[in-house]
């Protein structure tokens, strides 16, 4: 939608995904808007076909969960133009743990969270995706990382949809759940924990990267 609003109605975003129900869950929400030049395609990000270049490729929380990263961002590139964009925007960690350092509960939240998806992801692509595009023959990208920092209940209650929804991998992994006491009153602890404390608490990373193939 972005990206929609930035190519203006004479432009075109295709969006790609290959799961149905995201793609009907993005369609509602680009009608919703009002944005009559998207369109989706369901498919592998490994399978995009395409007549035209496009003048751009735009990924989030994407390459990390992507076994060969590389090899989809060269495939992306026979399909962009030269001088065209490459942006994407991924996650890291690695600020988000030690920054909750202070607040244990919270801190063994996210290193659960963490955990699960180290086991199946790279939760660190954000900050590889300098070396990522490099090995796909862009130019080296520029990067900016971003933490947003806070301290109101929807993010304790975002902690939990992701524990709850993450909760039989974490099953199937034997992390240790107990550790974060009886779900039910999570949010309240998560809540409480910060609202006692002189820190604030924060969601993942995230790092943008972007380069204009050669
Ligand atoms: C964390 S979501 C991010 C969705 C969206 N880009 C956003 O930022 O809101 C990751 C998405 O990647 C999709 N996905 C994962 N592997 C894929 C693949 N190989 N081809 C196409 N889509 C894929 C999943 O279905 C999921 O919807």
């Amino acid at each position: 939608m972005l990206a929609a609003r930035l190519v203006g109605p004479s432009g075109e975003v295709v969006g790609i995904e290959r799961d149905p129900r995201s793609i009907a869950r993005a369609r509602a929400r680009v009608e919703e808007a009002g944005l009559r030049n998207v369109s989706f395609t369901q498919s592998d990000v490994n399978q995009i076909q395409s007549g035209k270049p496009f003048d751009a490729a735009v990924g989030r929380l994407i390459l990390m969960w992507l076994p060969d990263p590389v090899s989809v961002l060269r495939q992306l590139s026979l399909l962009v133009r030269p001088g065209g964009v490459f942006a994407f925007q991924e996650a890291s960690w690695v600020p988000v743990l030690a920054h909750l350092a202070p607040l244990p509960l919270w801190l063994a939240t996210a290193s659960l969270i963490h955990e699960t998806i180290r086991a199946g992801a790279d939760p660190e692509m954000g900050p590889n995706l300098y070396q990522k595009f490099q090995e796909a023959g862009l130019p080296a990208p520029a990067m900016r990382m971003e933490l947003s920092l806070r301290k109101d209940p929807d993010l304790a209650r975002w902690y939990y949809d992701t524990v709850c929804s993450l909760l039989p991998q974490m099953q199937r992994l034997h992390l240790p759940t107990e550790s974060l006491g009886n779900l039910d009153t999570l949010v309240e602890r998560l809540q409480a924990e910060v609202a006692g404390s002189k820190s604030v608490a924060c969601w993942f990373a995230s790092v943008t990267a972007w380069s204009r193939k050669p």
